[in-house]
């Protein structure tokens, strides 16, 4: 037996399980101050399900205790329901999908690693620095080398397509995580246009599309950007939308129109084959966010993430310090203070003020002097941490 020896190419534990040991530790050793640690860490959110999710989700486990309603396998693919509520959705931005385009998943995160099944190993990768450490480690694993697009102060954290660089599969994510930076249309077609004219494809992660506010007029999917269906698979979630991080929903875009309609054919037998699709209870839930109901009271739940994001951006501006997002993004994305290394302010906001946040260093060299917030926290725990940071930096 061979082990895949890739594996010793990744560090050893996944950023958020580092974070989260290291604030155990801190915990063990000074049990007093933890009893008050505030985590704007990982981006996980706090509010319940809505009421809409939660009715469709009681009535569908009533149906799987009835004979006549119980269901078996589902679909792997998902099932129509939902699919064609996707498929609306996407409509409504103005972007016409074949429900067959749509497959349903348990979550973003899962079908950015498994999507690499359909690639060659021979493939150059680019990716964005810093970035979601999913989309390295995944590619690492399976022994493929990444090369990085700089995101800097500079660039305002939104890389361009370089005509020197030389790559098949491109990432990109927007509203980025980490940096809360949003691409404009210009921006992503510019991407686009590099994609096919390269025969690349774009793997765009859209799991933070909802937090994009109408009136900026920024993409909420590639598909938006003409020729994108040519060159680009779209991910998203419920998780961030919705709060479904604990009851897992996701879905990915492969069009027909990328590859001859191959890439969507060999996507269907991967799924078909390795995976057994989502809980029908849990796709009933996902459903119901599309309903009349579910979607004013997402909107509600995401005002209040909203809400937060602005609390900690004012509390910068207020202190000068740069940084990205904050709007249009759960997420905002200093930099440190005073020259400090990422690694070096987690351990000063954990034992100064006890607040937890993510060193940028996670996410890539270009975030050595940078630190990531989340506005995935609660009002009052949101305002707590900030009126800590405020007046522990401004000593
Ligand atoms: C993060 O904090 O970056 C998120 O939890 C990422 C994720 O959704 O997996």
């Amino acid at each position: 037996m061979k082990i895949n020896t890739n594996y010793r190419n990744v560090a050893d534990s996944y950023l958020f399980s580092t974070i989260a040991k290291k604030v155990e530790q801190y915990g063990e050793k000074n049990p007093d101050e933890a009893k008050d640690i505030i985590r704007l860490g990982i981006g996980d959110v706090t509010l319940p399900l809505c009421d809409a999710v939660i009715t469709a989700l009681h009535g569908a486990v009533d149906e799987m205790g009835k004979k006549e309603t119980f269901r078996g396998y589902g679909p792997e693919q998902g099932y129509d329901f939902l699919r064609n509520s996707i498929k609306d959705y996407y409509e409504s931005k103005g972007v016409s999908l074949e429900s067959d385009e749509i497959f349903i998943s348990d979550g973003a995160k899962s079908d950015l690693g498994n999507i690499l099944d359909l690639f060659d190993k021979d493939n150059s990768v680019l990716v964005p620095d810093p970035v979601y450490p999913v989309y390295v480690d995944t590619n690492i694993m399976t022994g493929r080398k990444v090369q990085f697009a700089d995101a800097t102060e500079e660039n305002g954290f939104l890389p361009m397509p370089d005509e020197d660089v030389k790559a098949d599969i491109i990432y990109i994510c927007s509203p980025n995580n980490p940096t809360g930076a949003v691409y404009g249309y210009d921006a992503l077609k510019a991407w686009v246009d590099y994609a096919n004219r390269n025969n690349s494809v774009i793997l765009f992660d859209a799991a933070y599309e909802s937090f994009i506010e109408k009136e900026d007029n920024l993409p909420t999917s590639i598909f938006e950007i003409e020729g994108a269906k040519n060159c680009a698979i779209e991910f998203c979630s419920f998780s961030k939308t919705a709060g479904f991080t604990g009851t897992r929903c996701g879905y990915t875009v492969v069009p027909k129109a990328l590859e001859g309609g191959v890439l969507n054919k060999m996507w269907l037998r991967r799924q078909t084959t390795k995976f057994n699709g989502v809980p029908y209870i849990v796709q009933k839930a996902a459903a119901a966010v599309f309903s009349e109901k579910g979607h004013a009271q997402i909107k509600e739940t995401l005002g209040y993430y909203k809400e937060n994001a602005k609390i900690i951006a004012d509390t910068f501006d207020r202190l000068g310090i740069w940084y990205t997002g904050g709007k249009n993004s759960p997420y905002i994305w200093f930099k440190c203070p005073n020259d400090m290394e990422s690694w070096e302010f987690f351990d000063y906001l954990l034992e100064n003020v006890q607040v937890v946040g993510t060193p940028g260093a996670g996410f890539g060299k270009n975030g050595k002097n940078f630190f990531r917030i989340t506005a995935f926290g609660s009002k009052e725990g949101t305002i707590r941490a900030m009126e800590r940071i405020e007046n522990l930096l401004k000593k």
